[in-house]
């Protein structure tokens, strides 16, 4: 169990799951905010300049941390995968750079202009600035998206040496695993914010608090909700036919695909709504199973465009022609695997939670507008219908971790597939006590940044909106009297 690449993999994974709670949070809030300051430069109401401020407090934080986890994140490579990182260096050497541009000159200079401005440039500067955050934070995310995505289906590549080299940067983007993948995660940063906001507004509600200010947010939050909600179970579906012919173990393993029954092309395949799986022997212990329902979700028609293969035929097919495959792949390192089934039972759970929270989203957001109609804003006033809608916020950053254990358990064996395995990308010289300890050290980081982020958050909840105006004024370093001016009576309590 406590193995060099057991321990290695865990570590890159708490890191991941960890770092994309505030990569959407960010970006989803981020969106949110330009919104509120849009319809506050075109209305001149102050109250959405209050709200702008309530929610860019709680963005900027998110913001703060996202960026110390995606640091962590980036040690990972050479800390633990420094033979992985040396056989992809030069693939992912200019989008990692891109990325680490945009993320770190590109939205920090804006979001310090944003934070500072307020009052100092004009307010259609000042939108454009926050607009230009959004914008590149999104671009950020397209690069590691699309380094990500090279590793599921590579391409514009060549090995020499013993290293990939990019041939055509263009194929990077134009991969339609990029293009798939960065809707899916982009449309979920819209759930997030829209998720989040509509939330944390549900909450003040709930707790009295600013009323006037808290109503409108959350029919804004849930339009944004349910329109990213949509667009994400597009994509989704896209994917999972994309997934089912590039990389059609994951797909059988994640719709728990054990025997070929109705499987052959013209048939119709039964899909498991339930099951458990022997990982060892890759049987169904149980399962309930809806007739048509695989062929419908995979084909959508109710028979089979294409023969569907079971995992111990993919399994054998594997082991046979994997090389003729990937003719650049390491010979020596792929005769190793006998197995090449990912964790059964992982991945048919995260796949169906995902896809089940998807459904949930929708209902949620749909429901939630029913109720916050003009007419009758039942849920604005309903005690039970604003703690559900409150805790509701949590939903989308339970998928995403889904969505991300579906695409990396699933690639298994490799880290590249096809061309690279888990067991060639690990460092040399790291130990199970030395990955122990950093395990251990970035747990306690983890939890200690997760409490200030919500400590922080229930100080910003617990305080009037308006509050957050006069906070930013006296912050401001650049101003000539910022050392000597006198904070205001709670700024100054807290320091
Ligand atoms: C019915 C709805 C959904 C379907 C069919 C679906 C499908 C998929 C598939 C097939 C993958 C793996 C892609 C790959 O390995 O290349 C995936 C990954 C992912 N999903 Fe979903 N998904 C759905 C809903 C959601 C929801 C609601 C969220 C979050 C709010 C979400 C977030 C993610 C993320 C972050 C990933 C990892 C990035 C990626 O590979 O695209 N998914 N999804």
């Amino acid at each position: 169990m406590f193995t060099i690449v057991n321990l290695a993999r865990f570590q890159f994974g708490m890191t991941t799951v960890f770092h994309f709670f505030f990569v959407p949070l960010s970006v989803g809030m981020v969106f949110m905010v330009f919104l509120m300051e849009a319809i506050y430069v075109k209305t001149n109401d102050e109250k959405w300049k209050a709200r702008t401020k309530f929610f860019g407090s709680i963005m900027l934080l998110s913001f703060a941390v996202g960026v110390v986890t995606g640091i962590i994140q980036e040690f990972q490579f050479g800390m633990n995968w420094s033979d992985y990182s040396r056989f992809v260096g030069d693939i992912f050497g200019a989008p990692l750079a891109v990325e680490a541009l945009l993320a770190f000159f590109m939205e920090s200079t804006f979001l310090g202009v944003w934070l500072f401005g307020w009052d100092r440039i004009g307010k259609k500067l000042h939108l454009a600035v926050i607009f230009l955050t959004w914008f590149g934070s999104t671009l950020s995310a397209l690069w590691i998206l699309a380094a990500n995505s090279w590793m599921q289906n590579p391409v514009g590549y060549k090995v020499h040496g013993g290293r990939a080299t990019l041939q055509n940067f263009g194929a990077l983007l134009t991969n339609r695993q990029t293009i798939l993948e960065f809707s899916h995660v982009v449309t979920a940063f819209f759930m997030v914010g829209g998720f989040v906001v509509a939330g944390i507004a549900a909450f003040q509600l709930l707790k009295k608090r600013d009323v006037d200010i808290f109503k409108p947010v959350v029919r804004l939050g849930l339009i944004v909700a349910l329109i990213g909600s949509l667009g994400n179970f597009l994509a989704g579906d896209q994917s999972m036919l994309f997934v089912q012919q590039t990389q059609p173990m994951k797909f059988a393993a994640a719709e728990g695909i054990t025997d070929t029954n109705g499987m052959k092309k013209g048939e119709s395949a039964p899909w498991s709504l339930v099951a458990f799986f022997d990982e060892a022997s890759h049987k169904e212990v149980f399962g309930v199973q809806v007739p048509y329902m695989l062929s419908i979700l995979t084909f959508h028609q109710p028979t089979n465009k294409t023969p569907l293969k079971d995992i111990d035929q993919l399994n054998t097919y594997y082991e046979n022609h994997f090389t003729e495959a990937f003719p650049e792949a390491n010979p020596a390192a792929v005769k190793n695997i006998k197995n090449f089934v990912p964790p059964m039972n992982a991945l048919f759970y995260t796949f169906r939670v995902m896809a089940g929270l998807s459904m949930l989203s929708i209902l949620a957001a749909v429901l939630g507008l029913f109720w916050t109609r003009k007419k009758k804003p039942s849920l604005l006033e309903t005690k039970w219908k604003l703690r559900v809608y409150g805790w509701l916020m949590y939903v989308p950053f339970l998928a995403i971790t889904c969505g991300w254990l579906v695409t990396e358990l699933g690639r298994y064996p490799w880290t590249v597939y096809g061309l690279f395995t888990v067991q060639e990308s690990v460092s040399p010289n790291v130990s199970v006590a030395s990955l122990l300890f950093s395990n251990i050290i970035y747990f306690l980081l983890f939890c200690l940044m997760g409490a200030v982020m919500i400590v922080y958050s229930v100080h910003v909840m617990r305080q009037p909106a308006q509050e957050a105006e006069t906070s930013y004024a006296s912050l401001d370093p650049f101003s000539k009297d910022a050392f000597d001016k006198e904070l205001p009576k709670e700024s100054a309590g807290e320091a």
